[in-house]
């Protein structure tokens, strides 16, 4: 692992919903630098085969490597339950690899025991019972019920949000049985975000909704702190690889990472 605490950090998703996972890296942690790459090419990963998952990802990962990255984060919840394993064996002691899962759940563990919790997700990752597994491990007395919500993430990517379109389909997935009587509910994919609110609303605030971004953030910064790979000043400038580009990613990278982006093509599948 690199011990120049001055790289950048490396973080990856199948597009641009792993922004809001990148916004709150930036909002926590200023002084550090980071490499996002989104695999635009193949996006949505929701709905493709784990073993093309894997190999997407391994490749992006490599990206991620050759840009000198301390710390690589997989923020998709469709690839970090496809690939996760596999990535970090890849990378093996070039760089600590984290994926949006894990902190999840062991926050969920500490959190909700004997209580029933909700998770919705892309049918990648409610398929792989990814959460379910790990959970299981960690405190089999929590019942978590999980629910494929595919039409959400190209709902979000469309800019169908606080409308009446929105609300409808949000609805008509919540109202879903598997989800009745739960105190929280994960947020498991990262466009989810950006429905928080509406989710929130749906409730009236009676269940907690458990959007990943924070979490993982404060644990990527609790173990920078740790290893004093913590970056004292901000020196290289923030750059963002996609693997095909369209002005619509341009301007809704903007919504996700709550300012300005300015998306560079690195093609890796030509
Ligand atoms: N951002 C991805 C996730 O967290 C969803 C988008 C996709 O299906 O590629 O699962």
């Amino acid at each position: 692992m690199t011990k120049d605490n001055s790289a950048p950090i490396g973080i990856f998703d199948s597009g641009i919903g792993g922004l809001t996972v990148a916004h709150k890296v930036k909002e926590l942690m200023p002084n550090e630098s980071m490499v996002y790459f989104g695999d635009i090419a193949h996006l949505p990963y929701g709905d493709k085969s784990a073993a093309a998952i894997q190999a997407y990802s391994i490749k992006v990962t490599d990206v991620l490597l050759q840009q000198g990255c301390k710390l690589i984060l997989i923020a998709c919840n469709s690839a970090s339950s496809a690939a996760f394993e596999l990535v970090r064996e890849y990378v093996g002691s070039k760089a600590k690899v984290f994926n949006v899962i894990d902190p999840v759940v062991e926050h969920v563990s500490q959190h909700y025991n004997k209580q029933k919790v909700g998770l919705i997700g892309t049918k990648q990752t409610v398929n792989s019972n990814a959460y379910e597994s790990r959970l299981k491990q960690l405190n089999p007395d929590i019942e978590l019920k999980s629910l494929a919500t595919p039409l959400l993430v190209p709902m979000i990517e469309e800019g169908f949000f606080e409308n009446r379109i929105s609300h409808d389909i949000i609805e008509a997935y919540l109202h879903d049985e598997a989800l009745e009587e739960i105190e929280a509910l994960i947020l498991g994919c990262t466009h989810y975000p950006l429905i928080k609110n509406e989710i929130d609303k749906f409730y009236g605030g009676k269940v907690d909704i458990l959007d990943s971004a924070t979490i993982v953030a404060k644990r990527l910064q609790q173990f920078l702190k740790e290893h004093t790979l913590l970056s004292e000043n901000k020196i290289r400038k923030d750059r963002f690889l996609v693997s095909d580009i369209t002005a619509s990613f341009e301007a809704s990278a903007k919504i996700f990472f709550h300012e300005e982006v300015h998306l560079e093509k690195f093609p890796i599948w030509d």
